[in-house]
């Protein structure tokens, strides 16, 4: 597998090797999502915001035909490389026009902060009249410890964490509202805490999801900044045998595309 590193659309760069490390849970707490999703065989299925695919294939193991996307060509390649067909694409200018039963997004519509109503009416175009759109995302108030404390790490250091943060995490009554507007009928909506726990400390978590934070950081301050950040959440985050639990809080609906 390559090493290459790209910057998204997000100002985020994925590392397949550092994602399937630290961020091998994400796929795996994922079950229950699935089964909201109930994939039939024969569906024709999008899973959008698909990583490296760990997840896209289990979807494929109910007899779907699965299509996955991403914004990573690094990801892309991880997931062409278990078999998935997976393409390149901005999900906030997909071309897919009424041909999918199914979409589904694990973990990925929080990245898309430049114009999450343009991703509802792309997914809503994509899908058949009747298809249901299934995702989890961050809620308001995901990771708010760890956001913090890298907020006031880099203003400590001058640097404008605002300008660089690449998440959106919408409160569940203002998601519906633009699920609503982009043409959906929402069937279920619920945010609920998920404290999670991490494979290694925080710093693993940091230098895989926190890369468009990193990157207006000199290379030669990172390390200082990351050991700042990690201090700085110890009591929060940290057991006294060391293990870390990250503070999300998730943001789950079924939303159906209005027959017009
Ligand atoms: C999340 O899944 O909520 C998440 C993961 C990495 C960075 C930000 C949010």
């Amino acid at each position: 597998m390559t090493t290459l590193v790209v910057a998204d659309v997000a100002g985020q760069s994925w590392d397949a090797r550092d994602y399937a490390k630290n961020g091998r849970f994400v796929a795996d707490l994922a079950e229950s999502l699935v089964e909201w999703l109930a994939p039939q065989a024969g569906e024709r299925i999008l899973d959008l915001g698909c990583g490296d695919g760990a997840l896209t294939e289990k979807l494929s193991a109910s007899g779907a035909r699965v299509v996955g996307i991403d914004a990573s060509v690094e990801l892309v390649a991880a997931a062409r490389e278990r078999g998935v067909d997976a393409r390149l694409a901005d999900a906030q200018a997909l071309t897919f026009a009424n041909e999918f039963d199914a979409v589904f997004s694990n973990a990925a519509l929080h990245w898309m902060k430049r114009d999450p109503d343009g991703v509802l009416l792309s997914v809503a175009r994509a899908l058949k009249p009747g298809g249901r759109f299934v995702a989890e995302m961050g809620a308001a108030g995901n990771i708010a410890a760890i956001r913090g404390a890298i907020h006031d790490a880099m203003a400590r250091r001058g640097y404008d964490a605002a300008q660089a943060d690449p998440w959106f995490f919408p409160t569940l009554a203002d998601y519906r509202r633009r699920l609503q507007a982009a043409g959906f009928d929402v069937v279920a909506i619920e945010s609920f805490p998920r404290p999670t726990l991490l494979p290694g400390d925080i710093s693993g978590w940091l230098r895989t999801f926190a890369q468009a934070f990193l990157a207006i950081v000199p290379e030669g301050e990172r390390a200082a900044l990351i050991a700042e950040v990690q201090g700085s959440l110890h009591e929060r985050l940290a057991n006294t045998v060391g293990q870390w639990t990250a503070d999300y809080v998730r943001l789950r609906f079924v939303a159906v595309k209005k027959a017009r």
